[in-house]
């Protein structure tokens, strides 16, 4: 070997040792030793050298964990010691049968109440919920990864388990068995799987109904690149065949096999009898819900091989070990029918009708299924047997189809073409998205009845929404009495309400005298609401509380919300385009605007007045500017350009390139001209600012604005030849930095800018003491204002 040959190989080794060393930190410890920069950096050293030295390239190498091309199928592997299952325990009492069956196969006395007995030492971990997987390693190296298969046969999946980071490729440390067969679970953690779920939605790939048939469909891909990108994770719990030493106890062979770098469960334990493995069964159900993977249960294993031995198997199961399940957060059932329910805001929603069935102990009829493109993605249709899902706390889901059950008189789900309960069209929602000047119109996945208010179901919603406490807060009208108002015809908007009258309500269930008396003293009561809560009782979709307040005080006026332009409605903090369009189009609804005057003949809306303060001052042409989506012009070229027009719109639509291209560099100022050569795009701008105006914007932000600039309040004055720029650009360089330019020299001069040729003004300049600079003096000036030439 040649001298630098040497020296590579001796700096390939180095660095395998090092990145091994922080893989190991990373998957096995959890406890990352280098920032992820540096790792990569080491890991495109390491590779760089193998590329050169080719010969050097060991299948060890962390570059190799991806090193395969993919398969056409995977080959067979023969478990020479079989994998096996475990038998089941359900309930406690299941435990403490396994407990007295391992006592009796060991002939050892069953514990007593005094305390007599011998108890059974209990490896405890839990029971990951992913595919038991068999790496084999000779002499310290991983030359194989193998399936359960059937127990007896598995496939190769060699090249796939590589990529998994937290397998060691090479065993630390020393002393291994020369063949060791490991035995353990992979999985993907929760947070795994539903990143690698969402990346799925986002390139429209199937996702995957649970984090288990996610790990295993990533396992067994034929092409190791698709792996290689999938979080699967691997925990060891056990070993299969081993021809070398191993300590007698299954606990100190699992702390060994963590010396020698592979993962084992951080829930290890060691309980002294059944009660101690009871006790770590309940721990590890309280905090199920924490823990970062899923798990269906915990295994108990007799600690002492040799007790494991004399226990020896039953069947496919061996005496020494049981699963300890916890209920079930998935099971099949029956989808019934799909009926659709329409919310206050009219969105018309998918609800399965399932098979009453138990999933982890709560019965489960129904499951929302959010809507149109999810029933679509599941491949739903009537009839058909689906997986529910109940992850922790989570409301039920419907995660799969069985399509295999699929019954020959399944139906197809279909959205009605009217609402189921008015009858009125039902149409897809859109989303509206502006860029670039542009508006873009695409199909949501929301769909609803248009019937608004003459939707029973929505009228409904929309009543118990009105009256409810934050919103016009009138006491004593529940959910079944607003269904009987409607349903009876006596209340069709919420203006109805003023008109009940005692012998109305009086005959409605559940009222008497009394309650009657009240419930029309409240409605009499609510007749003064103050802005804010009546414009979030109108229940605007996506006004809440929150925005219902700002709008109130921002506005300050209902005639000003009821006719507020989208963008001028962006002024407002927190409202975005799509919610501004939301709102806009509440109060564009002829149904929506006689309600609503009607509203406004009875009531006496408090809280009306000037335009709210902080909303005049962000009411900008900076801002208006910046709304419009202008391609290349951000916030600061909207603010360079409204300063640079002295605050005047109609400058900077009158403004030719040259005016532009002072203030902005050349890709804003041309995008800037393009924009406003189309003549919607000048309309719609000075609609915004007319409105602003009647709004009672007297656009005094020109003023507001120039008193906060560099050069305000100062006269300059130009005299002599400017060789870099023409007096024009000095000029109009001076005003967007707030000064005033002047034809001559006075005392309240504050600066003169002369070149070459200059005369009468810069000897007056000098009489009066006021500043001089050349042209060389004024460009640094500008450049430290900030400004460019
Ligand atoms: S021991 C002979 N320990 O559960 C003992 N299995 O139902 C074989 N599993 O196929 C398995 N976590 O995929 C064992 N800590 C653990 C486990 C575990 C999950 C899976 C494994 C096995 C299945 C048996």
């Amino acid at each position: 070997m040649t001298d630098t040959a040497a020296n590579a190989a001796q700096r390939i080794l180095e660095l395998r040792a090092e990145l091994d060393r922080h893989n190991h930190s990373y998957y096995v410890l959890d406890e990352p030793s280098i920032p992820d920069a540096e790792y990569d950096r080491l890991f495109r050293e390491l590779q760089a050298q193998e590329a050169e030295h080719p010969a050097l390239v060991t299948a060890d190498s962390p570059t190799q964990r991806v090193g395969g091309t993919a398969l056409s199928a995977f080959g067979e592997v023969k478990h020479e010691v079989p994998m096996l299952s475990l038998g089941n325990a359900f309930e406690e009492g299941d435990l403490l049968d396994f407990d007295r069956r391992v006592h009796e196969g060991l002939d050892l006395p069953v514990g007593d109440l005094f305390g007599g007995g011998a108890e059974v030492e209990y490896c405890c971990e839990p029971k990951l919920d992913g595919l038991a997987v068999s790496l084999l390693y000779e002499n310290g190296l991983l030359v194989r990864g193998a399936t359960r298969g059937d127990g007896s046969t598995g496939e190769n999946i060699s090249t796939n388990v590589r990529t998994i980071r937290n397998v060691p490729l090479k065993l630390h440390g020393e002393g291994w068995p020369s063949v060791l067969e490991v035995r353990g679970e992979v999985f993907m953690s929760k947070a795994g799987f539903a990143a690698l779920n969402a990346r799925q939605l986002e390139n429209s790939s199937k996702t995957f109904a649970n984090p288990r048939n996610a790990a295993a469909g990533s396992l067994r891909q034929l092409d190791p690149k698709i792996t290689a990108n999938r979080p699967l994770e691997f925990c060891c719990y056990g070993i299969g065949r081993v021809e070398g030493e191993l300590p007698a106890t299954q606990v100190g062979i699992l702390q060994q096999l963590k010396v020698w770098g592979l993962p084992i469960s951080r829930e290890l334990k060691l309980a002294r009898g059944a009660n101690e493995c009871l006790a770590y069964y309940r721990d590890i159900g309280e905090r199920r819900a924490s823990l970062a993977y899923e798990i269906d249960g915990v295994v108990f294993k007799v600690n002492d091989l040799a007790y494991q031995r004399e226990l020896g198997f039953r069947a496919r199961e061996p005496r020494w070990a049981i699963a300890h399940k916890f209920p079930a957060m998935e099971e099949l059932t029956e989808l019934l029918d799909v009926e659709f329910q329409v919310g206050r805001t009219g969105a018309v929603t998918p609800v399965a009708r399932l098979k009453p069935v138990k999933v982890a102990g709560v019965m489960v009829a129904n499951a929302t299924l959010h809507n149109m493109d999810e029933v679509a993605r599941l491949g739903l249709m009537i009839g058909d047997t689906v997986i529910i899902r109940r992850a922790g706390d989570v409301i039920p889901q419907v995660v799969q189809v069985v399509l295999e059950r699929r019954p020959a008189d399944a139906r197809p789900v279909q959205i009605p073409e009217q609402c189921p309960v008015c009858g009125s069209a039902v149409e897809r929602s859109q989303l509206i998205k502006r860029s670039k000047g542009r508006e873009t119109i695409s199909e949501g996945a929301a769909y609803r009845c248009v019937g608004r208010l003459a939707c029973g179901a929505q009228l409904k919603q929309a009543i118990i929404h009105y009256v409810s406490r934050r919103a016009l807060d009138i006491e004593g009208l529940g959910e079944k009495s607003v269904d009987q108002l409607v349903d009876e015809g006596l209340v069709r908007s919420p203006a109805d309400l003023y008109k009940l009258t005692f012998e109305q309500v009086v005959e409605l269930e559940g009222f008497a005298e009394l309650s009657s008396k009240n419930l029309l003293a409240a409605i009499e009561n609510s007749k003064k609401p103050e802005l804010a809560r009546f414009i979030y009782a109108l229940g605007i979709p996506d006004v809440g509380e929150e925005t219902a307040k700002v709008l109130a005080r921002s506005l300050a006026s209902l005639a000003r919300i009821k006719q507020a332009l989208p963008e001028v409605l962006t002024y407002l903090p927190e409202v975005g385009l799509e919610v501004a369009y939301e709102i806009h189009e509440f109060f564009s609804d002829a149904h929506n605007r006689s309600v609503i005057e009607a509203l406004e003949q009875i009531l006496d809306i408090q809280g009306q007045g000037e335009l709210g303060a902080e909303f005049a001052a962000s009411t900008t042409l900076a801002g208006l500017l910046d709304k419009l989506h202008i391609a290349s012009v951000g916030p600061t070229g909207a603010k360079t350009l409204a300063a640079k027009f002295g605050e005047s719109l109609q400058k900077v639509l009158e403004a030719d390139w040259l005016d532009l291209r002072q203030a902005l560099s050349e890709k804003p100022a041309n995008a800037v001209r393009e924009f406003f050569s189309v003549p919607e795009h000048c309309e719609r701008a000075l609609k915004i600012e007319a409105q602003l105006r009647e709004f009672g914007m007297h656009w005094e932000s020109q003023k507001r604005v120039v008193e906060g600039l560099p050069l305000a309040g100062q006269t300059w004055v130009l005299t002599g030849t400017l060789e870099v720029m023409s007096r024009d650009q000095a000029k109009a360089k001076l005003e967007s930095l707030g000064a005033k330019v002047s034809g001559s020299v006075s005392a309240k001069t504050h600066c003169v800018v002369a070149g070459p040729g200059a005369g009468s003004k810069l000897a007056k300049a000098s009489e009066l003491g006021v500043a001089v600079l050349d042209e060389a003096g004024f460009l640094q000036r500008m450049l430290e204002l900030g400004l460019t030439t």
